[in-house]
């Protein structure tokens, strides 16, 4: 037996409940993973509320760090008493031990700690996918982030001041934007108090930003395409203040020819050469020295709703850890 949250049905944090489960054996191509730390995602709420659907019960949490303890028959990516960690599918995370595809996982180098690898893996190759697969940034251009001091914000902040690209981030308040620059962010906008299109028009001199990263959804999607200069990318990549509302393909056409994408980490690391190929990157990034993984707020995996109710008020920044 282990201790796992599992939810029985979608709700507010309190659906979360820290229980006894039985953990079972490894089968073929499976791997027992006990967990060191585990990360909190804004997915994970997606998850709890219902947005995104899963057959209930079920667990929760999608990124862990973690020694092997067990492999089942046919696994040869990694071996009992590897350092290992993941993020993505199948659901289940937050618990003290699971069971894992092998395939799922990527060994750890000595210097990435367990804490630094369950705070990073989904967010780092977030920032990972979208900068170097689905807008490539050469560097010298200036993009627009939202939600710059996040998780997935302050990671951004680094690695676009790394590869000489010139960050406009969005933040809800102003001790969040001393942290966003404190992290690279060039340019920093209380979106709260300011109105960010117009102050990215400001920035860039009229011209706008060829790409916009856009995880908020519904209350920013009409104005980060107001941001984009004519045949600019949209990456919608989250919804953290709702879904984007259906919306006519024209409203593309009439702004400059843009393009738009809705991207998922899922699909990105799908083939396994490219999760091996993105984990390598982002382990070389905080190896370098060039990403520092801020983690500003623990919580023990047993407060696990409490962790949920700080992430949604927005009163985290940068990654949260939940301890088993
Ligand atoms: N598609 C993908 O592959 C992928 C992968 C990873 C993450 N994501 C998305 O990236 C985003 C960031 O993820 P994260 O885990 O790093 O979370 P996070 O950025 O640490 O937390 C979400 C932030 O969104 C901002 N926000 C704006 N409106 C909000 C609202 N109505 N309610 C709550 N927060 C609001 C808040 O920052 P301010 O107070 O500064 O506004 C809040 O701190 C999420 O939308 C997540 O779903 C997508």
């Amino acid at each position: 037996m282990v201790r796992a949250v599992r939810m029985s049905e979608t709700g507010d944090p309190d659906v979360m409940i820290y229980e006894h489960v039985v953990l079972g054996a490894p089968g073929p191509g499976e791997v027992l993973v006990r967990h060191m730390a585990c990360g909190l995602n804004f997915i994970d709420v997606y998850f709890r509320t219902g947005l995104y659907p899963q057959t209930l019960p079920a667990g929760l949490g999608m990124e862990a760090a973690g020694i092997v303890e067990a492999v089942g028959a046919g696994v040869s990516v990694v071996a009992v008493g590897d350092r290992v960690a993941y993020a993505g599918r199948p659901i289940g995370a937050y618990s003290e031990a699971r069971i894992m595809p092998a395939d799922n996982l990527v060994r750890l180098p000595d210097s990435i700690s367990f804490e630094t690898a369950a705070a990073m893996m989904l967010q780092g190759l977030t920032v990972q996918y979208l900068f170097h697969r689905t807008f490539p940034l050469q560097g010298g251009e200036t993009i627009l982030f939202h939600a710059a001091a996040g998780g997935v914000g302050l990671i951004a902040c680094q690695w676009a001041r790394a590869i000489g690209v010139t960050m406009i981030g969005t933040v809800g308040s102003d001790e969040k934007a001393v942290l966003a620059k404190e992290h690279g962010c060039a340019h920093v906008i209380n979106y709260n108090n300011e109105n960010f299109v117009q102050r990215v028009r400001e920035i860039t001199e009229g011209k706008g930003v060829p790409v916009v990263y856009d995880s908020i959804g519904k209350d920013t999607f009409t104005g980060s395409l107001d941001c984009l200069s004519p045949l600019g990318m949209m990456v919608s990549f989250g919804n953290a203040s709702g879904p984007v509302p259906p919306f006519a393909l024209n409203e593309l056409a009439s702004r400059g020819s843009l393009f738009i994408t809705r991207p998922s980490l899922m699909t990105y690391t799908a083939k396994r050469a490219d999760l091996e190929m993105m984990a390598a990157h982002l382990f070389a990034m905080v190896e370098s020295g060039k990403i520092k993984i801020d983690i500003r707020q623990r919580y023990p995996l047993s407060e696990v709703a409490q962790a949920h109710r700080d992430l949604e008020a927005r009163k985290t920044t940068g990654s949260t850890l939940l301890i088993p």
